[in-house]
């Protein structure tokens, strides 16, 4: 095949992957891929395609370090201890039951923090969805298995609670595990659902444009309920928040004005 440009590139990438690589930083993006290339020992962006259209092994660990899938539990413990205690709370205030969104959930860290949260608060909720792009991920954490590394900042006593050690792996409890819907979604193209109470999409934006982190943002403030929360990732900071109907609350956490 003949030498391709990152254009082409992205087009052959949006179908092989239906990952839309416009949307994505750029430099960030092509500094990724060609390190992929390097150390693949491939020779360029047209052997890459060349190598994912004959190789399912390869086609899918592509695709998961494109879309990049680090996670782990309680991730910035100042957000969840925003959660805990002042966005839960309201949420469920009176007994009501809150519809509960993780956007680019990866192997389910955030969400299944939120569901211990949740449990050990003894509150109900309508629905705790998950959703991500990537089919693999979305496997794992099904799965419910995970590596030391990922629970580091898990409290010592939901360790205990919830989690079986397996010779290397932790094993998550089915209690917990049963209160998610996984489910794949891609935030470029799908459908977004509405009436969310709760809406954390973290350490995904960082990988968009401005132009596409506005626009999906625009989407999850009309996925939300009146006063419902939108939460974001440490590096993720709202600009203009109010031009959106949005007003910062919190580290990380904004609310819908009405
Ligand atoms: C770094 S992880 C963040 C996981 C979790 N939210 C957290 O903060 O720990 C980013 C996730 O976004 C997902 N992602 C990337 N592009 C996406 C898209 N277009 N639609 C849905 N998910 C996407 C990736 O597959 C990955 O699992």
């Amino acid at each position: 095949m003949a030498s391709m440009d990152y254009s082409r590139f992205k087009q052959q990438i949006h179908s092989i992957l239906g990952i839309d690589l416009n949307s994505y930083k750029e430099q960030q993006m092509q500094r990724r891929i060609n390190q992929w290339i390097s150390r693949h020992r491939l020779n360029d962006f047209s052997s890459l395609v060349q190598e994912l259209k004959s190789d399912q092994d390869h086609k899918v660990k592509f695709a998961e370090y494109l879309t990049i899938n680090t996670s782990q539990f309680f991730r910035d413990q100042m957000v969840f201890q925003a959660l805990g205690k002042e966005v839960l709370p309201a949420i469920t205030a009176g007994g009501r039951r809150p519809r509960i969104w993780s956007a680019g959930c990866s192997i389910g860290a955030e969400v299944y923090s939120i569901a211990m949260i949740m449990q050990e608060q003894e509150k109900r909720f309508r629905q705790l969805l998950a959703t991500d792009i990537d089919d693999a991920v979305i496997a794992k954490a099904k799965a419910g298995t995970y590596l030391s590394n990922q629970l580091q900042s898990l409290p010592q006593s939901l360790l205990g609670k919830y989690f079986v050690k397996q010779g290397e792996v932790y094993q998550l409890d089915e209690t917990i595990r049963k209160l998610v819907t996984f489910r794949r979604h891609n935030l470029l193209t799908d459908r977004y659902e509405k009436d969310f109470d709760l809406i954390l999409c973290r350490n995904v934006f960082i990988y968009f444009t401005n132009d596409t982190q506005r626009k999906l943002t625009q989407k999850f403030v009309e996925s939300l309920l009146p006063k419902g929360y939108f939460v974001v990732g440490s590096a993720e900071q709202i600009m203009s928040p109010g031009a959106l109907g949005l007003k910062r609350v919190s580290y990380c956490i904004y609310q819908k004005e009405r």
